[in-house]
């Protein structure tokens, strides 16, 4: 991924060798908590309904609702009654070994820091908002925390095989951009989605984007884009289903995908479950940048 504001090469100063630093709870201004409210009330009012139940059940469960930026501290303590996961202090985006040995562990990375308040409605690297509000939710879930984890392992296996680029994927249009199929329609388990509140809506009404059921290896082949809204987003049936179909070896499939190409983002194939064939009306327009878009 591109242009990142902070990428360090080695930890940087202060931070520990696997690069966690301290929360630093009480240094935080009354103002970076004001950013916090701000953004976790105009999610609220948008997410019950559109995000999952475990996402929302997970926002009850570790007592996110208080006004301000958790206290890790605090919400550890909940956190790791629920699932024995533990969300630690990063100063900003981790190199992938460090990130993959945290998961492995049951640690999340988050960011320390929060976005400026010129940055709500768009932040190319990770805050703790996007990382607290966005993932921790669904961590609490003993099915979906498992996933993590084992992500986080195959994450160091693939890692040394080369195959990185498609797990960074099956990440993608899972983790970060998830949807989910329940009896009461689809609903979002993504961070990257549940954090946006314009992606929130474009994710499940749009009439933009494909949505399709989620196929492993089907997702491991698909380009995605980092820098607007996607234009497909893959549907699973269940977080059970999702464990289930990553406990078998990649190793195969690995192999396999080694000669096969890489899928254009708007691709359907004959064999996809098509739940929305979507227009792409939106991006073809140009997306966030073109002049007719209101986002
Ligand atoms: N089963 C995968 C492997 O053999 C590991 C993995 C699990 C990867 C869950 C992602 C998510 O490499
Ligand atoms: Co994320």
């Amino acid at each position: 991924m591109a242009d990142f504001e902070h990428v360090f090469d080695a930890p940087p100063p202060g931070a520990a060798a696997d690069w966690t630093i301290p929360q630093g709870w009480d240094a935080y201004t009354a103002a970076e908590h004001q950013t916090w409210v701000t953004l976790y009330e105009r999610q609220m009012k948008i997410l019950p309904g559109f995000a999952c139940d475990q996402f929302m059940r997970g926002l009850d469960a570790l007592d996110l609702h208080g006004g301000g930026i958790p206290d890790f501290a605090k919400m550890n303590s909940a956190l790791n009654r629920l699932t024995g996961w533990t969300v630690v202090a990063v100063p900003g985006l981790v190199p992938d070994d460090v990130f993959f040995d945290h998961l492995a562990n049951r640690r999340f990375p988050a960011g320390q820091f929060i976005r400026k308040p010129d940055q709500l409605d768009y932040i190319q690297e990770p805050d703790v908002f996007h990382d607290v509000f966005g993932h921790v939710p669904m961590l609490s879930d003993p099915v979906f925390a498992d996933y993590m984890q084992a992500y986080g392992q195959g994450g160091a296996r693939a890692l040394g095989l080369g195959q990185l680029q498609n797990l960074a994927r099956l990440y993608w249009y899972t983790v970060e951009f998830g949807l989910m199929q329940t009896a009461e329609g689809l609903r979002i388990y993504g961070a990257g989605i549940v954090s946006s509140k314009t992606e929130s809506d474009f994710s499940l009404n749009d009439p933009s984007p494909n949505r399709l059921g989620f196929d492993l290896e089907r997702v491991m082949k698909t380009l995605y884009r980092i820098d607007d809204f996607q234009q497909v987003y893959f549907v699973i049936d269940s977080l059970d289903q999702l464990l289930a179909e990553t406990q078998q070896d990649f190793g195969p499939i690995y192999e396999r995908l080694k000669g096969a190409d890489d899928l254009p983002i708007e691709t359907v194939l004959p064999t996809d479950r098509v739940f929305t064939r979507g227009t792409q009306a939106y991006a073809h327009a140009g997306g966030r940048f073109a002049k007719s878009s209101a986002a």
